[in-house]
C-alpha cells in the first residue's frame, strides 16, 4: 500500500508536470508500460492467494483507472494546446496577394513561338515539316547544292568547321537549313511539300547577326510547280503572319547556286519612330530568299530535273520575329536575361493557332 501510494505521486507528478506527448508517453510507460510498475503490479494478482487478491485487486485496478484517466485528461490538454499554438502561427493573410504557381511563370521564348506561328500557317496550306542535323557534312551543305568546289559562295557562308577526318573530310555546322532540302528529297518521293525550321551557325556578330540564328525552308517539288505559287505561298504567309489584310511584296533578281532562277524578297514597310508598320509606307525590308530549284540540285538527289521541277525558298525567324515583336538587337534574344524573356516571351497556354489569333 505504501509503496503504491508513493508510486502513484510520482506518476502523477510525472503526468502533470508533462509539457509535451513525448514527456506524457515515458510517464505512461513508467507505470503502464510492459515493465510499468502498475503493468507489475497487475500481473502480481494472478500468484496471490484468493482472499488476499479480493482485497488487492480493487486496490490495483482502481489505481490502473485513475492514472488511465489522468493520462488521458493530460493527453486532450496537450493536444489541445498544440492546436491552439499552431493556429496563433499559421495564419493566413488574405489580404495578400496570390504568387503565380511556377507553370505560370514559365515563358514561351520568342523564337519558339514565331516557329510555332509559322508552323500554323504552312500546315494550314499542306506543308509537313522535316528537320535535319545541326552537324552536316560538306557534301550537303555546299555540293550537293550545286556550290562547286573553291566557288566564292562557300567563303561568303562564314562556315565553322570541324577538325578534319582521316580521309580529309570535314564536318560543319550547317550554315543554313537548305541541306535538309537535299536529305529530303533523296528519301522522299514527290510530290514534297515541306517546311524546316531549325538552328543555323556562321561566324558573325553585330546587331543582327549572332553566331547561332535560326531559319526555315520550304521546299516544293512536283511536276508543275512554278514561281506563281512560291509568290502566293509567300503573300498568303506574310499576310496571315504579320497580321495584316495586305502586304506588298518586291520579287528581285538574285543569285544562290541551288536555285535557277533565283530571288530576293522584299516587304513594303514604314519606319516611324523606331516603329514597323507592313502594307503601306515607301521602304522595302529585304526578308527571304528563294528561286526554283537548280536543275543540278535535282539530278545530285536522284530526280529526273525533265520529270520534276520546283521552288524554295530561306528565310530568316530571328529577323521575322525582329519585326513582328519590335526587338531592336537580336544579341539578347540568346543571353538568358530573365528580365528581357519576361518582357518579350510568351505565356505558355496561348497556342498560337489561325482560328484563335497567332499572337493572342
Ligand atoms: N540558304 C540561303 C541562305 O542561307 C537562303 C535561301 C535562298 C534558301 C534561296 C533557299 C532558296 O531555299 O531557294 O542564304
Amino acid at each position: 500500500m505504501e509503496v503504491f501510494t508513493l508510486l502513484e505521486i510520482d506518476t502523477r507528478y510525472a503526468i502533470e508536470n508533462a509539457t509535451d506527448e513525448a514527456a506524457l508517453e515515458a510517464a505512461r510507460i513508467g507505470a503502464l508500460g510492459k515493465n510499468g510498475w502498475l503493468t507489475n503490479a497487475l500481473k502480481s494478482l494472478g500468484s496471490m492467494s484468493p482472499d488476499e487478491r479480493k482485497i488487492q485487486s480493487p486496490i490495483v485496478n482502481a489505481l490502473k483507472e485513475r492514472i488511465t484517466a489522468e493520462i488521458a485528461a493530460k493527453k486532450a490538454d496537450l493536444g489541445d494546446k498544440a492546436l491552439d499554438a499552431r493556429l496563433n502561427t499559421e495564419t493566413v493573410d488574405v489580404t495578400l496577394p496570390v504568387r503565380e504557381a511556377p507553370a505560370e511563370m514559365g515563358r514561351v521564348h520568342p523564337i519558339s513561338q514565331v516557329i510555332d506561328e509559322l508552323t500554323a500557317i504552312f500546315a494550314d496550306m499542306g506543308f509537313a515539316v522535316a528537320e535535319g542535323p545541326d552537324i552536316e557534312t560538306d557534301d550537303y551543305n555546299f555540293t550537293k547544292l550545286n556550290f562547286p568546289e573553291g566557288h566564292p559562295a562557300r567563303e561568303m557562308h562564314d562556315t565553322f568547321y570541324f577538325n578534319p577526318k582521316p580521309d580529309g573530310s570535314r564536318m560543319l555546322l550547317r550554315t543554313h537549313t537548305s541541306p535538309v532540302q537535299v536529305r529530303t528529297m533523296l528519301t522522299q518521293k514527290p510530290p514534297i511539300r515541306v517546311i524546316i525550321p531549325g538552328r543555323t551557325y556562321r561566324s558573325d556578330s553585330d546587331q543582327t547577326h549572332t553566331p547561332m540564328f535560326h531559319q526555315v525552308e520550304g521546299l516544293v517539288i512536283d511536276k508543275g510547280s512554278h514561281l506563281g505559287h512560291l509568290k502566293w505561298i509567300l503573300e498568303e504567309f506574310c499576310k496571315a503572319f504579320f497580321e495584316v489584310d495586305a502586304v506588298k511584296m518586291r520579287f528581285r533578281p538574285s543569285f544562290f547556286p541551288f536555285t535557277e532562277p533565283s530571288l530576293e524578297v522584299d516587304i513594303q514597310c514604314r519606319r516611324d519612330k523606331g516603329e514597323i508598320r507592313f502594307g503601306e509606307g515607301e521602304d522595302w525590308l529585304e526578308i527571304l530568299g528563294c528561286g526554283m530549284v537548280h536543275p543540278n540540285v535535282l539530278r545530285n538527289c536522284g530526280l529526273d530535273p525533265n520529270e520534276y521541277q520546283g521552288f524554295a525558298w530561306g528565310m530568316g525567324i530571328d529577323r521575322i520575329a525582329m519585326l513582328k515583336y519590335g526587338m531592336p538587337d537580336l544579341r539578347p534574344f540568346f543571353e538568358a536575361d530573365v528580365r528581357w524573356l519576361s518582357h518579350y516571351s510568351f505565356r505558355p497556354l496561348d497556342f498560337p493557332t489561325l482560328a484563335g489569333g497567332l499572337s493572342a
